[in-house]
């Protein structure tokens, strides 16, 4: 086990993953750093309500997820590119968006299938609507706890648009529209960790009042 720090450090987002099959006592390890990771109480009852999907990449409804979130990118980037026509300034703001979706529909999307897991969090709709703040904070300890088991880690956010798509939660046997959901893809590294961001110091990104 390495300390907090060594985690911090070492975690990376790891885009591509050797045919190597994590076992799954590993997997379940890093669900259940999720686990026990904070949740927003959606209602009074402060019920455990978070729910984990584990797709393995020899299930074919992993190519079935893959295709439908194919799909869903065509669609989304036809819609922008419409609006974008319409209000041009939006095609400025969005054009990193809009080459994303257009890779995914071309290539599929990165990591539900490169990988030998892809993992779904889903949570309920509540009100207030904190429900991604709330995977997020499941997917970092899972990242984390990823990182101390020597897996790669990636986050696959396109799934937090497939939360309304009735195929897609057809096939992971989640109502549709009822849950707020993300993704990520574990498996082993293929190779050693791309280089680290440059990092700005401390002192440049952050104000004190003393
Ligand atoms: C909200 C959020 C969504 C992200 N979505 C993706 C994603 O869909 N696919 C991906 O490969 N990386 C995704 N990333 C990872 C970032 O690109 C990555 O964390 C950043 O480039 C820094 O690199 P590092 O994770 O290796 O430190 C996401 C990160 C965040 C915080």
């Amino acid at each position: 086990m390495i300390t907090l720090d060594q985690a911090i450090l070492n975690r990376r987002s790891i885009r591509q993953f050797s045919n190597e099959i994590p076992s799954k006592d590993l997997i379940e390890s890093v669900i259940d750093a999720g686990r026990l990771a904070p949740f927003a109480a959606a209602s009074s009852s402060n019920k455990y309500v978070r729910k984990f999907i584990v797709v393995s990449r020899s299930n074919p409804v992993l190519m079935e997820l893959a295709e439908i979130v194919k799909k869903h990118a065509q669609k989304a980037f036809e819609e922008l590119s419409k609006q974008i026509e319409v209000v041009p300034e939006l095609g400025v703001k969005a054009k990193t968006f809009l080459g994303r979706l257009e890779m995914t529909m071309k290539k599929g999307p990165l990591g539900i299938g490169s990988a030998p897991y892809y993992i779904v969090v889903a949570e309920p709709k509540g009100i207030p609507d904190a429900q991604m703040q709330s995977i997020a904070h499941c997917m970092q300890n899972m990242w984390l706890k990823a990182t101390d088991l020597g897996l790669g880690f990636q986050l696959v956010s396109i799934t937090g648009q497939m939360g309304d798509n009735p195929d897609f939660c057809k096939l992971i046997n989640l109502p549709d529209g009822a849950y707020k959901i993300d993704g990520c893809a574990i498996g082993y590294p293929a190779s050693e960790h791309p280089p680290k961001p440059e990092y700005p110091s401390i002192s440049e990104i952050t104000t004190w009042y003393l």
